[in-house]
């Protein structure tokens, strides 16, 4: 059940909010009256993320950006704030993964998700710094487990998102004397979703197993992820800022050790 908090008058912008926990988030934003953005790269994606959130919320507006190339990011930026005015909300999470083993993976294969997670998440905030709401805007970076626990095959991610982590912490000390709120959330294993699929989808067995690894004993939903990003950006949460916060139902890592050992075994 999605909580609810009205964002009525409210400016949220998504990077990578056209597909999974993103565009979640971005639909649970749009369902509580807020103007939303959604960016990501392609266009065929934007135009059907659009559609959908418009079921929502007529204050809806899309825009194609890398977020590996910084002026992109600003344009995008530029044509969101022409919409709806400043920016109250950011999501940063756009991502890209792919198992592989750190002695095979290529050097522009490391390079490529560190781009994607840590630099464009960079990008994304630093563009947007001088169109946020102030005091009051709330940043929510997207984040993982690995960024604090170490799995295998995930030696460009983990590396990815640690540094996510410290930004999150190293802006919320500089901005946060401006009255801006960030915070990053870090999803356990969300079912149907293109990073579970990626990770974790390898036989139906191995799925079981997995989530009997959860405390919980299930997967999480879009919708856990989304009622957490709605509550961070509500003045619920006014005094939360730098925080790193888990949403895996009591640990993601036990629950996919084992799908990423036989993942492995498939890799080798
Ligand atoms: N295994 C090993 N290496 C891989 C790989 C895989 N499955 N997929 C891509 N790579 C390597 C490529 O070989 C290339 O390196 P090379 O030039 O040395 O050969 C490098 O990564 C870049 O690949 P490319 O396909 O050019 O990158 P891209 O910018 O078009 O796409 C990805 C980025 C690879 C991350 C792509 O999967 C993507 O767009 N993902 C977005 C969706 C996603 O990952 N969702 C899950 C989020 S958790
Ligand atoms: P997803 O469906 O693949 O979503 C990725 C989004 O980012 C898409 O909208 C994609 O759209 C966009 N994107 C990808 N590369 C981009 C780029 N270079 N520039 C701009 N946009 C880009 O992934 P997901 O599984 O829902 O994951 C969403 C977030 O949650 C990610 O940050 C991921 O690391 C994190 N996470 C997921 C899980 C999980 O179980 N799924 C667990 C932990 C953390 P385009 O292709 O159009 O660009």
């Amino acid at each position: 059940m999605e909580i609810a908090l009205s964002f009525k008058d409210r400016h949220v912008v998504v990077f990578g909010g056209t597909s999974g926990i993103n565009l979640g988030i971005a639909q649970a934003f749009a369902r509580q009256d807020a103007a939303v953005t959604v960016v990501s790269r392609k266009e065929a994606n934007v135009a059907a993320a659009v559609a959908l959130l418009r079921e929502s919320s007529t204050r809806i507006h899309g825009a194609m950006a890398d977020v590996r190339d910084f002026e992109a990011v600003g344009q995008a930026i530029v044509s969101a704030c022409a919409q709806f005015g400043p920016i109250d909300v950011l999501v940063s999470g756009a991502a890209g993964n792919f198992l592989q083993a750190a002695s095979r993976m290529s050097p522009n294969g490391f390079k490529t998700v560190i781009d994607i997670d840590l630099v464009g998440t960079f990008n994304v905030m630093r563009q947007a710094y001088g169109q946020l709401r102030r005091p009051g805007a709330s940043v929510i970076n997207i984040t993982a487990p690995q960024a604090v626990v170490a799995m295998r095959y995930q030696a460009h991610a983990s590396a990815a998102k640690a540094g996510i982590d410290q930004l999150t912490r190293a802006l919320a000390l500089e901005w946060g004397e401006e009255g801006i709120r960030i915070n990053a959330i870090s999803p356990g294993p969300i079912e149907g979703t293109e990073g579970f699929r990626r990770l974790l989808a390898a036989t139906p067995a191995q799925e079981t197993s997995a989530r009997e690894h959860v405390p919980l004993k299930r997967f999480g939903t879009i919708e856990d992820i989304a009622n957490l990003a709605l509550f961070l950006a509500s003045e619920h949460a006014g005094y939360i800022s730098g925080a790193v916060i888990p949403c895996d139902g009591g640990g993601a890592t036990e629950s996919v050790k084992p799908a990423l050992e036989a993942a492995g075994r498939l890799l080798a």
